[in-house]
């Protein structure tokens, strides 16, 4: 499948290390896009290389992104969670509400949940 600006994107930190470990390579976050991308084969979902998310403390690190949805960091994955990531991703692209569904969510997910961003033009309801 094409990449488009419009397809559910996982970004995965390549250059994130487990906590405690320097210049390990390959890097575990390299190890865990690997995953992810192997994991996104047929699925439409895009999987991008980023340095760094500016959660180094809590890699490894990654994020899932879909346009007119919240966007999603996640840290403290493993180099075994590509398929929980891409899954994820593919929730987020089916919720009509913009919401990844705690319901059947990977539990990476669940435990790993850093932040959430509300989509560009979001207003809360009061
Ligand atoms: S090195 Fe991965 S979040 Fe900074």
């Amino acid at each position: 499948m094409l990449a488009s600006a419009d397809a559910t994107t996982v970004y995965v930190c390549v250059t994130c290390q487990h906590a405690g470990t320097t210049d390990s390579e390959p890097r575990p976050g390299a190890v865990l896009a690997a995953a992810a991308t192997k994991a996104a084969e047929g699925s439409g979902v895009i999987v991008k290389p980023i340095r760094c998310l500016a959660n180094c403390t809590r890699g490894l690190s990654a994020a899932v992104r879909c346009n007119g949805s919240w966007t999603y960091v996640f840290g403290g994955l493993d180099a075994a969670c590509g398929p929980a990531l891409v899954e994820g991703a593919r929730l987020l692209a089916s919720a009509s509400d913009g919401i990844m569904p705690w319901r059947g969510r990977p539990q990476p997910l669940k435990r790993g949940l850093i932040a959430r961003v509300p989509p560009i033009n979001f207003e809360e309801l009061e």
